[in-house]
């Protein structure tokens, strides 16, 4: 077809405004490329070095999730509210759903399925002790963030556990047993 190759006519109060794709192009620039080619990350999780291909905006959530299959890390919100996707990145407890993996190079990242060897981290055995979970959805996030907060202060007050757990929500409202095993745990790692 000779002349511009797409062309709608979108009427606006009466009147028609021709949108014309530029003489000669049919691909939008990159600026406007909301689709950027998959390439290949090299990620440390959980002490291994693994290499994944995905799109530079892939969340980290989904990375972890559904590339590396560690299904510990949990979808709530994607949008930073919940706490569910919470991870360690060089030792801190941070959203994985607001990681891409573009900025993951080079960071160590630790998943619920990294924080023991053998599930007994104190705060893996107080949670057990304590009968924290309910449905368990968000406890996985709930462990994570504790346990960033014990390595920061590791006998911490019922202030100290509220502020630093209070971002981290639970459906089922074990907030109370939630502080409880994190003053179990604090206990147990002291006396080590
Ligand atoms: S899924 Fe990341 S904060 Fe909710
Ligand atoms: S145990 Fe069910 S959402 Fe927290």
């Amino acid at each position: 077809m000779n002349g511009p190759a797409a062309c709608a006519a979108v009427p606006v109060a009466g009147a028609e405004i021709a949108l014309t794709a530029p003489a000669g192009t049919n691909t939008l620039p990159a600026s406007l490329n909301l689709f950027p080619p998959a390439m290949n990350y090299t990620l440390n999780v959980n002490g291994r070095t693994q290499t994944v291909e995905a799109e530079p905006d892939t969340p980290m959530l989904w990375v972890l999730r559904d590339h590396l299959n560690y299904t510990g890390v949990k979808y709530g919100c994607g949008v930073d509210v919940c706490g569910a996707c919470t991870v360690h990145v060089d030792g801190e407890s941070m959203r994985s759903c607001q990681i891409p993996i573009s900025e993951a190079a080079g960071k160590k990242f630790v998943t619920i399925e990294g924080l023991s060897a053998n599930g007994d981290h104190p705060l893996q055995k107080a949670w057990c002790d304590h009968d924290v979970a309910q449905c368990g959805y968000c406890q996985a996030g709930q462990i994570m963030t504790a346990a960033a907060l014990l390595r920061r202060t590791p006998k911490p007050t019922d202030a100290d556990i509220d502020k630093s757990m209070s971002d981290n929500l639970c459906r089922c409202g074990t907030y109370t047993r939630i502080r409880a095993a994190i003053h179990t745990a604090a206990a147990e790692m002291a006396a080590k």
